[in-house]
């Protein structure tokens, strides 16, 4: 066994659209691991890829008038050229549209299913024949089709099933006897609590009512559906069941990482299929936080501020980067705002760090035509800024190991702080007076550039461009940049040789900027999908977030509305169709809380209905308004009505 093998994976992405910085930031994130454990002379795999079967993408595509795999080959370049934008060094792509993928996703199905693994069975519900829609039992209404109210018939789909319930007890064995398996720890209680207690069902993993996916190869009409294509890209892009690559050595991974909606696939389907398959499991699965905006999950709705693309252009990759990987408390939620961005940009890059390297490169210049000389005078001001720049090493180490990607960052920063205030301290401008003190002087560059090189090389997983401009800067040759050389203050030649270059991290002007940020944002074809009302600015009043006047209130329309009818919405893990009684004919909503409320929850009930919305569209669904609901925590609570208030009062 080499130990000295890292496999590292982001979760492949679906190419329906263009990514957004949500999905930057996962990427982003592998990447620093993944650039944090070459250096540390690790052989990487780091992989990443897209999802590219599925409904969605062929009604995308039929939307676009072009075939799916035309359209998603369109969507995947521009994808790639992001990820070479952004500085992301994956070592293998793979397209779940790839011919050996979907070699290895026939043999696994076969293999599954001569074990005894994968079964054919129905999916039982009813069918409205005028309608030609297939239900199942809680969706009717009154036992009639929720649509027409006619009359419905029982009918059955053929479908594979996967024996997922046969694992319940072995993937709480699995998180019992390997604590490190998933983490942060609060999603093992998810788990535990929402799916393995109650106990697990039987997978559906095939269909017959669409085509674009893997065909199951020994019963033609059925294609292969979602979890098992998807989920095996992480063995199949290393050579499992297939002759394109060889690397099953990088198995089982050291880290797959993902955001929190899609930790129940990978932290109870995925092993259960590896078990199933007779595969070890993947060291760990760690499922982090939402970039939220504007308090939501980032979605594409949210127009041209979250294009990553964009964003680069206007701030420069490292900025992003950083900015994603120091600000989102890692395994947590946490804002994407422009004022946090702009800043972190400000304070942390433009001033402390990018001043930092611009006024010592500028003094060994001035003060010695940058060449310094090779005299010193040690000062009592040293012990310190060295004993801190050597200790810093271990420090980022410790972090990145628990992938505390924020803290490392802290740690670095705080480095960067203390040589800044070692300038204060030794203040060179005064004993660049005496001709005396030249030696002094000289030791006081020379240790700021050791210790901005220091700097420079531990920022390089995180910062890879500004970490080599840094070095061409303060005269680092290659061998001082390597990662092991931070252990050791020193290192750079005694009369070492500075040259200027351009600013790192020019500083924005905040006020200028939102504004050409708001102006960016109107046009959005994006924006218009979702109308989210805008808080206006000179309303605001000191302790209240915004201020409205009642006439503007007055122009919301609430009512109270019963749910007849409810369904997941197909191919969107967190979002519910519900039919509503609104008194006005019925409509539509989708609403975000599948993963707080089943249908069943919530047939029947009384809610509040923001009626005068415009329709927006939600994963190719409209939804003609939205369902209030509370905050708690980080899950939402609706909000029902006594069931003695009739169906379209309204609420005032
Ligand atoms: O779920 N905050 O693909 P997907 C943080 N194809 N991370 C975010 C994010 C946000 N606001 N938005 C997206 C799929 N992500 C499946 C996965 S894997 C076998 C199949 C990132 O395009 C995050 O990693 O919806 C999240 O889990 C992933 O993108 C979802 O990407
Ligand atoms: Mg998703």
């Amino acid at each position: 066994m080499d130990d000295k093998r890292f496999y590292i994976t982001t979760p492949i992405y679906y190419p329906s659209d263009k990514l957004h910085i949500g999905h930057s930031y996962t990427t982003v994130v592998t990447d620093a691991m993944a650039r944090y454990k070459r250096m540390r002379g690790f052989d990487v795999m780091f992989l990443t890829g897209t999802d590219e079967h599925g409904q969605k993408i062929e009604a995308k595509a039929k939307e676009a008038g072009v075939s799916p795999k035309e359209y998603v080959d369109d969507i995947v370049k521009g994808i790639k050229a992001l990820w070479e934008r952004m500085g992301i060094t994956y070592d293998r792509y793979i397209r779940t549209t790839d011919d050996y993928h979907i070699q290895s996703v026939q043999r696994i199905f076969k293999k599954l299913y001569d074990k005894g693994e994968i079964y054919k069975s129905v999916y039982k519900g009813k069918y409205c024949k005028p309608c030609e829609s297939f239900w199942t039992e809680s969706q009717l209404k009154d036992g009639r089709c929720p649509d027409c109210g006619r009359e419905v018939e029982a009918a059955e789909e053929e479908a594979y099933f996967f024996r997922l319930s046969a694992y319940t007890g072995r993937i709480l064995k699995l998180y019992e006897d390997q604590p490190e398996f998933l983490q942060p720890q609060t999603r093992v209680n998810e788990m535990v609590n929402n799916f393995l207690k109650p106990g697990l069902d039987d997978l559906c993993v095939s269909r017959t009512s669409f085509t674009w996916g893997v065909p199951v190869d020994f019963d033609p009409g059925h294609v292969v559906y979602v979890w098992v294509d998807a989920l095996s890209n992480y063995i199949t892009a290393l050579g499992y069941e297939n002759d394109r690559y060889n690397d099953m050595a990088y198995w089982p991974a050291d880290v797959q990482l993902m955001a929190k909606e899609i930790i129940r696939f990978h932290a109870i389907i995925w092993p259960a299929l590896l078990m199933a398959l007779e595969l070890p499991l993947p060291k760990k699965i760690y499922g982090h936080g939402w970039l939220l905006f504007d308090g939501d999950k980032m979605s594409k709705s949210k127009g041209n501020v979250v294009d990553p693309v964009i964003l680069c252009e206007r701030y420069g990759v490292d900025a992003i980067r950083y900015y994603l990987l120091r600000e989102i408390p890692f395994g947590q939620d946490g804002s994407f705002t422009n004022e946090s961005l702009i800043g972190r940009i400000n304070a942390d890059l433009a001033n402390d760090l990018g001043n930092l390297v611009s006024r010592t490169v500028a003094m060994v210049e001035k003060y010695f035509g940058s060449t310094l000389p090779t005299a010193r005078a040690e000062g009592l001001e040293d012990a310190e800024l060295l004993q801190m720049a050597g200790a810093l090493k271990a420090r980022v180490e410790d972090e990145m190991e628990q992938l505390q990607f924020p803290h490392a960052l802290t740690e670095i920063f705080q480095l960067v702080a203390r040589t800044n205030k070692y300038i204060d301290q030794t203040m060179p401008w005064v004993l660049a007076k005496e001709e005396k003190d030249q030696p002094r002087l000289a030791t006081v560059m020379y240790n700021l550039l050791e210790s901005i090189r220091i700097i420079s090389v531990l920022i390089t997983p995180f910062m890879p461009h500004t970490a080599v401009e840094i070095q061409k800067q303060i005269g680092a040759g290659e061998e001082l940049t390597l990662w092991e050389s931070t252990a050791k203050f020193g290192l750079l030649p005694e009369n070492v040789t500075v040259s200027k270059g351009p600013v790192l991290f020019p500083r924005i002007d905040l006020e200028k900027e939102l504004e050409e940020l708001a102006k960016l944002d109107a046009p959005s074809e994006k924006a218009k999908e979702a109308p989210a009302p805008k808080a206006e600015k000179k309303n605001e009043v000191p302790g209240v977030a915004t201020a409205l006047d009642i006439a503007d209130f007055a122009k919301v329309e609430l009512r109270v509305a019963q749910v007849t009818a409810c369904e997941p919405v197909p191919k969107a893990d967190k979002l519910l169709l519900l039919k509503l009684d609104d008194g006005q004919g019925g409509r539509q909503v989708v609403s975000g809380i599948h993963q707080w409320y089943e249908p069943a929850d919530l047939i029947g009930k009384k809610i509040i209905v923001v009626a005068n919305l415009k329709p927006a569209k939600l994963r190719g669904v409209e939804s003609q308004g939205m369902i209030l609901a509370a905050d708690v925590g980080e899950s939402a609570r609706v909000l029902f009505v006594d069931e003695d208030v009739p169906v379209g009062s309204k609420i005032r």
